[in-house]
């Protein structure tokens, strides 16, 4: 059994084979898979799916791209649908100065209000950073989140993972370790403590080997979960099961 922790199953790409969808990761043996919000309606549909569907989980979150859109107003209604049952974690939030689609300024001061919001809730959080490294290390040196959180698809140094990991951060895998020009992912895979990974799809987007440029779906996390154990000298299973464990704990979740 393995986790998904990331997926965007709300994704127009989705629409009309949902269901087919969630059967190939069944049958893919991937049983638990968390929908991630990046406004309030996503975030909304998040938790509907996660109502709907038994293998669904929801987090709820302003990704910076739409950190500009995040009103006191609109941050109070993410608050209440943080209640809902099923939802799991605060996400996804961070910096993202590669495409700057919101303000910096905005960006930073709606990931620390998010990180407050996510303590208040009792969530831990899900991270987003593209080429934000030395910001976001800054907040969250200064804003460490308290129930405790994941680098979604870190891209960093094994240096800075060093400092995450200090922090009590755990850090995920995605679908660019199978990609042959993989450096900093690799380095950090061979590295990281085995109790502080976990892995996901971030799907519709980052499609692993040998699939990449198609849709990406769950399914697909058990090639990121093999590209893991072959760094490692593991065996899938090993890779699965710690996985899954890790994701447990992460998300507090029971074992089944
Ligand atoms: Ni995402």
């Amino acid at each position: 059994m393995i986790w998904d922790t990331h997926a965007h199953l709300d994704d127009h790409r989705f629409k009309g084979d949902l269901e087919e969808i969630l059967k190939n990761m069944k049958e893919a043996q991937i049983s638990r898979v968390i929908n991630i919000g990046y406004d309030l309606p996503s975030s909304r549909r998040s938790v509907d799916l996660a109502h709907k569907y038994e293998e669904i989980y929801a987090a709820i979150g302003f990704h910076p791209h739409n950190a500009k859109d995040a009103t006191e107003e609109a941050l109070k209604k993410l608050k209440n649908l943080a209640k809902e049952d099923k939802v799991i974690a605060w996400g996804e939030i961070g910096l993202d100065y590669y495409r700057d689609l919101s303000p910096r300024k905005v960006q930073r001061e709606v990931f620390i209000r998010q990180i407050e919001l996510a303590d208040e809730v009792g969530l831990p959080v899900v991270v987003h950073d593209r080429d934000a490294h030395g910001d976001l290390l800054d907040i969250v040196k200064t804003h460490t989140p308290k129930n405790g959180g994941v680098f979604h698809c870190y891209s960093g140094s094994w240096e800075m993972a060093k400092e995450l990991l200090n922090l009590g951060f755990y850090l995920s895998f995605a679908g660019p370790l199978t990609f042959k020009n993989a450096r900093h992912s690799v380095e950090v895979a061979r590295n990281i403590p085995l109790d502080r990974f976990v892995l996901e799809t971030d799907s519709p987007y980052l499609t692993p080997e040998p699939y990449r440029g198609k849709r990406n779906e769950p399914a697909y996390v058990r090639y990121i979960a093999q590209k893991f154990a072959d760094i490692r000298g593991m065996s899938l299973e090993e890779v699965a099961e710690q996985s899954f464990a890790n994701g447990n704990k992460l998300f507090r979740l029971s074992i089944n």
